[in-house]
């Protein structure tokens, strides 16, 4: 909790540049992330939204500049440090599977078994009462193929803050899911953020969803050298943007700075009708 005793942000990217090899990825980002917000990160396929969360959670570490942590530069082959990190935080992967042979109860409690020593008894009532908050107690003994893909969704959040974590990842939470869930899933991360006193990363492209939930919006838009950060602000001020980028985003249009098309040579030189030669 030093974070929030000291008011340091709880995450701070500085001049942070990273790629996958010669691909660059993500172009000298600079944010902030304040205690106790939930703050989205946005931006279209492929821009490098989880790659932000992999620099956040250490999976991969900047290859400029500076990822801080809980008010400390992360250090990927500090392990120790790394691992105090990493149990301070929740994260809900992208295609976040549950493991399947094992029971809802017992996917909620698999990392309070790897990471604490508690008493069977203990664990019970901390997994029962994470099932609550997503309001699946009931179906504590099912198994994953036996419940729907969006429970299965809010079981893997159970799962994922199963240790009462300060930072909360989220890595396209509202990915398939229907309407109804979509608005269900959407008010239990803003609701178990302040349940908990957490901070929480929302990585998105759902506009609506997210537009009614987050205290801050972060947008990025590709460049040929990886995402930079095109605005920033509260949903409001986005709402108002004339930032063309933010813009299209926003409007949903296909065309616009960001093109439709990844670069190609024409198509009827790809199918060897007509064209040039
Ligand atoms: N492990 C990897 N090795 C090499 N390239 C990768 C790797 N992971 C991602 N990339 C590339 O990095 C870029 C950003 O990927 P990333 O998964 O961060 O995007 P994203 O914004 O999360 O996309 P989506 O919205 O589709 O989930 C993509 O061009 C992708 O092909
Ligand atoms: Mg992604």
């Amino acid at each position: 909790m030093i974070s929030r005793a000291s008011g340091a942000p709880v995450v701070a990217f500085r001049r942070v540049s990273f790629g996958y090899g010669e691909r660059p990825v993500i172009d000298a980002v600079s944010f902030e992330i304040k205690a106790g917000q939930v703050v989205a990160l946005m931006g279209g396929s492929g821009v490098g939204k989880t790659t932000l969360l992999r620099l956040i959670s250490g999976l991969v570490g900047p290859q400029q500049g500076i990822v801080e942590v809980f008010g400390n530069p992360l250090n990927i082959r500090n392990q120790s440090q790394l691992y105090i990190a990493r149990r301070r935080m929740g994260l809900l992967f992208q295609f976040g599977a549950l493991f399947t042979d094992l029971s809802c109860y017992e996917n909620v409690a698999f990392p309070i078994r790897e990471h604490t020593d508690l008493s069977e008894s203990m664990i019970h009532d901390l997994v029962m009462l994470k099932l609550e908050c997503v309001g699946l107690r009931g179906a504590a003994s099912l198994k994953p193929s036996e419940i729907s893909g969006g429970m299965a969704r809010r079981v893997a959040l159970a799962r994922a803050i199963a240790l009462d974590p300060e930072l909360i990842l989220y890595d396209e939470p509202f990915a398939g899911l229907d309407p109804i869930s979509l608005g269900v899933t959407a008010n239990l991360i803003r609701g178990l953020n302040t349940a908990l006193g957490a901070t929480s990363i929302v990585v998105t492209h759902d506009v609506a969803e997210t537009f009614a939930i987050a205290d801050r919006i972060v947008v990025f838009a590709p460049s040929p050298n990886g995402a930079r950060l095109v605005a920033q602000g509260t949903p409001d001020e986005l709402r108002v943007s004339q930032d063309p980028f933010v813009r299209q985003f926003l409007d949903g249009r296909m065309d616009g700075p960001v093109r439709f098309h990844y670069p190609a040579e024409p198509i009827g030189q790809a199918l060897g009708i007509g064209g040039p030669g």
